[in-house]
């Protein structure tokens, strides 16, 4: 008896230390990327995904000791339950109050985009979350100070250690984590995604399937989407959609779009294609939030494009008049079909 519990006690002993070894360092983090969006997900091969990883920075992605009055998290403006985006023409949720240049974008399927913010003014998402962070607007914090501070909390080393191995919270490693979070949020669950992969619950009506065909014939040129493969429905580049006629701006260019980053005077007034996954949680819309509604986008297309030099080539392709000439059933179908790309679930 005595023997086989000295056994038994051995072999649990070799079973812990066993474990132990298995989760030294942290371990991959599997994202499971849906069959319509483009495998591999780009990552930088300096921040490989782990659970650790994605772990800490969803801690920090909700936390307002990132803001300079604790009070604001990267949350209070990307909210989960409206797919990151914030329901606000211009957001004043920041330290300051003070209404924010541009429109909260939702942060689905981030991971594939070239470029960040309307502009595409940042490459990678390790380092957009410097802006928000430090921004007077925004969360206004001083980053030494903020490193300083999550040293002397009672988790946040430890959770440094066990995602980096680092021996103390550094400013980059703020960075990194919460890439390796935002990478996470993958969404592709609408009744669309379950018609393109042929899943159970994946039919589309007649108007719906009618609506489809619209937008990939009028719009996929911009909302790239193929059916099964890459459905983004954005190209992740930047056009100039006749908004406005006028794009002087005295501080730091913001209205004219894309061309603040290139200086490239074809790209005045260009913003980044927004997804149009998601729409019924992402009111209002463009860049500046103008829309309220969709059927306001499609009135914008159909009857306001306003003819100026930058307007993108494609909107004045074949008619007299700019735009993309839209009959009252086809803003119908396309309306149908926009509502099957929502999901009602976001990883996050
Ligand atoms: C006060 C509101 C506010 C807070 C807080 C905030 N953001 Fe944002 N975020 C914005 C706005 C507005 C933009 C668009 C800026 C632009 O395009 O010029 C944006 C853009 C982004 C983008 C680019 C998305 C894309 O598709 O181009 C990322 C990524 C992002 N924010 C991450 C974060 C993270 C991480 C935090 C927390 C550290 C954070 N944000 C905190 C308002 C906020
Ligand atoms: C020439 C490229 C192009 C074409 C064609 C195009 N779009 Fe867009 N779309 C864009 C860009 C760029 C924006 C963002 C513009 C901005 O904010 O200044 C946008 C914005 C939108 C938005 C707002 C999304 C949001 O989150 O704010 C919707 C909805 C939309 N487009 C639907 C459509 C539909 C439907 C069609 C076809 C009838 C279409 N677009 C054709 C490039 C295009």
């Amino acid at each position: 008896m005595k023997a086989g519990g000295m056994v038994t006690v051995c072999w649990f002993l070799c079973f812990l230390s066993a474990c132990s070894t298995q989760q030294e360092g942290p371990r991959p983090y599997n994202f499971n990327t849906p069959d319509n969006l483009q495998k591999p997900m780009p990552v930088p091969v300096h921040n490989p995904t782990t659970e650790e990883g994605v772990a800490l920075g969803k801690k920090l992605f909700f936390d307002p000791k990132l803001s300079d009055n604790n009070q604001i998290s990267c949350a209070s403006c990307h909210i989960p339950s409206l797919s990151f985006s914030d329901g606000k023409a211009l957001s004043s949720e920041g330290i300051s109050g003070k209404k924010l240049d541009r429109h909260v974008p939702q942060l689905i399927n981030v991971a594939w985009s070239e470029g960040l913010f309307w502009d595409g003014g940042v490459r990678n998402l390790e380092s957009v979350v410097f802006g928000p962070i430090t921004h007077p607007d925004e969360m206004g914090k001083n980053l030494g100070q903020l490193v300083r501070e999550l040293q002397k909390d009672a988790a946040y080393p430890a959770l440094f250690s066990s995602a980096f191995g680092a021996d103390s919270v550094q400013s980059a490693l703020i960075a990194r984590a919460l890439a390796q979070y935002m990478r996470t949020l993958i969404s592709a669950d609408s009744r669309y995604d379950h018609f393109v992969r042929e899943e159970p619950g994946g039919q589309l009506s007649r108007l719906e399937r009618e609506g489809m065909e619209l937008v990939k014939e009028k719009c996929a040129a911009c909302h790239s989407f193929d059916a099964g493969k890459n459905d983004f429905f954005t190209d992740f580049s930047y056009h100039n959609i006749g908004l406005d006629t006028s794009f002087s701006d005295k501080d730091e260019r913001v209205l004219m779009g894309r061309f603040r980053i290139t200086f490239d005077s074809t790209q005045i007034g260009a913003y980044k294609t927004p997804s149009l996954r998601n729409l019924a949680f992402t009111a209002p819309y463009m860049h500046d939030g103008r829309f309220q509604t969709l059927e306001e986008v499609l009135d914008h297309y159909s009857e306001n494009v306003q003819a100026t030099p930058y307007l993108d080539p494609l909107l004045k392709e074949n008619t007299d008049t700019p735009g993309i000439l839209l009959r009252e059933h086809e803003k119908k179908a396309i309306l149908a079909f926009l509502k099957t790309l929502g999901s009602p679930t976001f990883s996050h």
